[in-house]
């Protein structure tokens, strides 16, 4: 029996994390749920968006999965919650996969998810600030060893995006990466973030799996969702050595809470990437989602008529049919 922490958190997120659980039901009975509270609600009663003894609880789990929070503005000393687990989880490794879901393609990102810019806090002075931005040797070798792993096993090549030509620590990050995909047999295509990011708009299937660092990452992997058709499909994992969490990329949706219309695809798909982790059956999620695309009634935001239940019940039924 694997066992999984979940967090629904608010807004969409309880909608579409339990059309979530309840594919991953219709695949396996070999995972049992364990609900967890975090966000801002709880950070109100006692300071921390979530209590110690959960995450105590949640370390000894096998994998999370995670719907949204709602962050509010300006609130001294409040992190969101998703940010403090990939800190306290040690989640180096953002993995974004934006799909094309009528035609199998795919746009695949690798971020380096606790380094540069967004690794410690900056300095202010009266007439400047500084941020720093920090690329470490470990940091670097384990989220390159994560992207070539991955490459080799989708049989694919990888696309360095850096700024190599100006900043120092692109320069340590590009000798890293060189050196380990050349000793695995993985070819490295190298792309510069700004022009990169023209290719990603005109032609933005053709890159391998895109491996980049904390703040282009963060850019890159939004821009790209354009692609998808509607931020509501796309799944992510952020992977730790001890655990991963797994999450559509979207946020609460404050505009859409409560009517029953969240497309729940992103945080379906979130659990097939989940799936695969443990070593069951992801696959047959995705492609129960992808067959459901080409006729089923879609949620609004991709220009349809149905509910969130009407979408998981399509997507079920698919994979029903598999059997
Ligand atoms: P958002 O992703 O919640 O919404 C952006 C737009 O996309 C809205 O019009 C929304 O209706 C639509 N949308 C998002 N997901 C959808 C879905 N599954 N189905 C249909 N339409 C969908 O981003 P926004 O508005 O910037 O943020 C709202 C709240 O969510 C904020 O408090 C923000 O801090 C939080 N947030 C939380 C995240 C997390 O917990 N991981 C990630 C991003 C934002
Ligand atoms: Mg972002």
């Amino acid at each position: 029996m694997y066992r999984v922490a979940v967090i629904k958190g608010d807004g969409i997120g309880p909608e579409v994390v339990d059309s979530a659980i309840r594919v991953v039901n219709s695949v396996t009975d070999r995972i049992r749920f364990y609900e967890f509270e975090g966000g801002f609600e709880v950070f109100k009663r006692i300071g921390s968006p979530i209590s110690e003894d959960d995450l105590k609880e949640i370390r000894k789990m096998d994998a999370i999965l995670f719907g949204a929070t709602t962050t509010p503005f300006n609130v001294p000393g409040y992190r969101s919650l998703i940010v403090t687990l990939r800190k306290e989880l040690d989640l180096y490794a953002n993995l974004r996969i934006i799909p094309d879901l009528s035609n199998g393609k795919e746009i695949v990102i690798v971020r380096e998810n606790t380094e540069g810019l967004y690794a410690r806090d900056g300095i202010g002075f009266s007439d400047r600030a500084i941020d720093f931005r920090i690329i470490t040797l470990e940091g670097a070798r384990r989220i390159a060893k994560f992207a070539i792993n991955l490459a080799k096993e989708r049989n694919s090549f990888i696309t360095f995006v850096h700024k190599a030509n100006v900043l120092k620590g692109d320069r340590f990050f590009r000798e890293i990466v060189l050196e380990i995909a050349e000793r695995e047999g993985v070819e490295v295509r190298e792309a510069i973030i700004d022009s990169f990011m023209i290719k990603l708009v005109k032609n933005p299937w053709d890159h391998g799996v895109i491996l980049t660092e904390n703040m282009f990452g963060d850019i890159i992997s939004d821009l790209a969702t354009i692609h998808a058709g509607s931020i509501g499909i796309v799944p992510s994992g952020n992977y730790g050595d001890e655990i991963a969490l797994f999450e559509p990329i979207h946020g609460s949706a404050p505009d859409i809470a409560g009517k029953g219309i969240a497309n729940p695809i992103g945080a379906i798909l979130s659990a097939a990437m989940m799936l695969d982790y443990l070593g069951l059956n992801g696959k047959v999620v995705w492609e129960a989602t992808r067959r459901y695309v080409r006729y089923g009634n879609l949620t609004p935001d991709m220009g349809g008529t149905a509910t969130t239940s009407e979408v998981t019940k399509g997507i079920i039924s698919e994979i029903y049919s598999f059997d």
